[in-house]
């Protein structure tokens, strides 16, 4: 029986149009989804739209239309926008449909029987953003710390769900059961928040004389759902609750895709609502963290959300795919801005990616009139460290992408595909071509498609087109894409052509591209750099004591890319790894080192320089390198490979 997969994004509100943000989650997702079924497993996703309460009700009457009209409209630009960025749900659910209101109604009758629902009356501090009444932790100032809005006091009649009775229950399951919210942090959050105190109540109605779009109680019609009771069981509306096929199958297995903004609703309210209606909680909770507009919330206030489809449009879908799974860690907030977006696309899939491909498609076109060469067993080419090494990478990505550690994953397989690039410098096909030796040629090209084709089949669930692209120029649309098959390195067909591949990822000229005002902003921050390097230089020259000395923080780092600055012959772009993160640093090393030389190399590193801006390129620390004196010729300070990344000298 194949192995199963359920994966769910939140139910976006309708009030407002949909930004990277909610794409980042839908994309997350949707990768969950193909990189399961990559693996051979049945997997089904849902997505949708939260569409009761106050808020749509708010929003639409501002519209002067009905919420249900309202709702139409924009619940229709979410799944347009899906379609559009190529995400593709197994189901998109709306609560305002039938199907789940039915499924509604059957929890509310069930848990109401079983005696977890009673009438009371609250009166509480209500926040229309969050759409619940706030703790006091949440009131800062006399606001939602979330919304930075006054909250209302409220109070009325109401239906409340025995939350607390289930608090222990809540707390054991978390117990024994570590990974049900993750990563860490966030289970730790839920924890803290269930061993604060004794948990309340939920407040689970909302008279109809103050509003009327939700779902109806069955129980009292003069009132309807909290939103929140409501949208959580969209999760298992999807899936036919409580008589189809589908439950069954996927709702044990079941991944929910959340960020931190709603960590308390899925953390706390929903497992305890599941138990009370007789139904195993989930599986995972994955929380991921915030998209910030560099440091700054993303908000419609502050007139800087980004439009998804603008930003595909701009950069390519693919790009953005791969942007978004590479540059956030799981459970950690991220940053930003197009700049960055230009870097990972020109970088890691321009030079990395990109250029390997056409690089390995231009050199088989000359060396083989484009037909793909026979692996010749007389000179392997180094065929079985390529496959050892292509094995650890692929490990590495799946066993961190199942995790949701797409940026680690994507990072592991980022390895083989420089290590790729070295293999092509290291054999240099060109002399073997010009040194009739054929037989390593043929294996050094055959060892290389096939690594692409391996590539290729892992990035299928990233890459979409890309990958598909490459996989059809290679003549390899239908061999297997098992990735258990992948580590014989054998699948593609000798003598079949290869089709012309073309530029995969065109470079981005980041000054076309950048906005003025953004520019202007880099100008003003060189300008402080620039004061501050000079009030460095003015100090006194002279003897330290040990105490300075301390104050250098030197360790060993290790060089992941390296680049050469366009219009210098000196400087070199370096990102290296320090051990406390991944960061870039320019070097004055150009006329000694070659790039390719120094990927995957150890250095020292001073790692707590203040910033510089070099050339125009921001460097945040310094490599050490020595000088001789003789020649001028500088030395790298290299270290010895047993001493690990992030170790501190001293
Ligand atoms: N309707 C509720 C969810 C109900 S689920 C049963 C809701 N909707 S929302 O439209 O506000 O979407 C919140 C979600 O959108 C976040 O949890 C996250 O998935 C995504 N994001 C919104 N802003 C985000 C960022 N700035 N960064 C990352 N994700 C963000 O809450």
């Amino acid at each position: 029986m194949n192995k199963t997969f359920y994966v769910t994004t939140p139910i976006y509100y309708v009030n407002a149009e949909p930004h990277i943000g909610h794409a980042y989650s839908t994309i997350l997702a949707d990768f969950m989804h193909r990189f399961h079924i990559m693996l051979g497993y049945d997997s089904y996703f849902t997505t949708g739209t939260d569409e009761h309460g106050d808020k749509i009700a708010i929003a639409a009457a501002e519209k002067k239309t009905s919420p249900q009209e309202f709702a139409d409209r924009i619940s229709n630009i979410f799944s347009q926008t899906w379609t559009e960025l190529g995400i593709k749900s197994s189901e998109f659910i709306r609560t305002t449909e039938d199907r789940h209101k039915k499924v509604v109604q059957e929890i509310l009758q069930k848990v109401y029987n079983k005696g977890d629902i009673y009438f009371g009356s609250y009166g509480g501090n209500y926040c229309y953003g969050c759409e619940r009444f706030l703790t006091e932790k949440e009131i800062v100032n006399g606001k939602c710390v979330e919304h930075n809005k006054e909250p209302q006091y409220i109070e009325e009649k109401n239906y409340f769900f025995k939350m607390s009775k289930y608090q222990g229950w809540l707390i054991d399951h978390i117990n024994n059961n570590p990974d049900f919210i993750r990563p860490e942090r966030y289970r730790n959050e839920v924890m803290s928040l269930l061993k604060s105190g004794a948990l309340e109540d939920l407040c689970i109605s909302r008279p109809t004389s103050r509003l009327t779009w939700g779902i109806t109680l069955p129980f009292d019609d003069k009132y309807v759902t909290y939103v929140w009771f409501d949208a959580l069981i969209n999760y298992i509306s999807a899936l036919g609750y409580p008589d189809d096929e589908r439950f069954n199958k996927y709702w044990p297995v079941s991944n929910h895709v959340i960020a931190k903004d709603i960590v308390k609703p899925h953390g706390i309210f929903w497992p305890t609502m599941l138990h009370a209606a007789g139904i195993p909680p989930y599986k995972h909770l994955n929380v991921h963290g915030y998209w910030n507009m560099d440091e700054a919330k993303m908000s419609k206030s502050l007139g800087n959300v980004v439009k998804p489809l603008e930003l595909a449009n701009k950069f390519g879908n693919d790009q953005i795919r791969y942007f978004f799974l590479r540059e956030m860690t799981f459970g950690l907030d991220a940053k930003f801005n197009e700049e960055v977006v230009i870097d990972r696309i020109n970088y890691d899939l321009a030079n990395d990616l990109g250029n390997l491909i056409k690089r390995s498609f231009d050199m088989v076109a000359k060396y083989f009139d484009g037909k793909i060469p026979a692996f010749n067993s007389a000179n392997p080419a180094g065929r079985d460290e390529l496959i050892s090494l292509f094995n650890n990478s692929a490990e590495g990505y799946v066993n961190h992408c199942v995790k949701f550690q797409t940026s680690v994953g994507l990072e592991k397989l980022w390895e083989f595909i420089r290590y790729l690039n070295k293999y092509i410098d290291e054999n240099k096909p060109w002399q073997l071509f010009k040194d009739n030796n054929i037989k390593k040629l043929s294996s050094t090209m055959r060892n290389l498609l096939e690594s692409i084709y391996n590539v290729a089949v892992l990035l299928s669930p990233v890459l979409i087109d890309t990958s598909r692209k490459i996989i059809s120029d290679l003549q390899a649309s239908q061999k297997s894409r098992h990735v258990k098959d992948l580590t014989g390195m054998n699948l593609l067909s000798t003598g079949e052509k290869l089709s012309e591949i073309g530029i995969l990822f065109p470079r981005i000229e980041k000054d076309k591209i950048i906005k003025q005002d953004t520019k202007n902003k880099v100008k003003k921050d060189d300008k402080s750099i620039d004061n501050e390097e000079k009030i460095e230089k003015d100090k006194d020259e002279g003897l330290i004591d040990i105490k300075e000395f301390g104050k250098v923080d030197i360790r060993v780092a290790k060089i992941l890319k390296a680049s050469k600055i366009e219009g210098s012959n000196k400087l070199l772009q370096l990102e290296i790894d320090s051990g406390l993160d991944t960061r870039i640093i320019i070097a004055g090393i150009a006329e000694h080192y070659d790039t390719e030389y120094l990927i995957g190399r150890k250095i020292l590193l001073v790692a707590n320089l203040k910033p510089a801006t070099i050339f125009k390129h921001k460097s945040t620390g310094m490599l050490l390198a020595a000088k001789n004196k003789d020649d001028g010729k500088l030395y790298l300070i290299e270290i010895d490979d047993a001493i690990p990344v992030g170790a501190k000298l001293g």
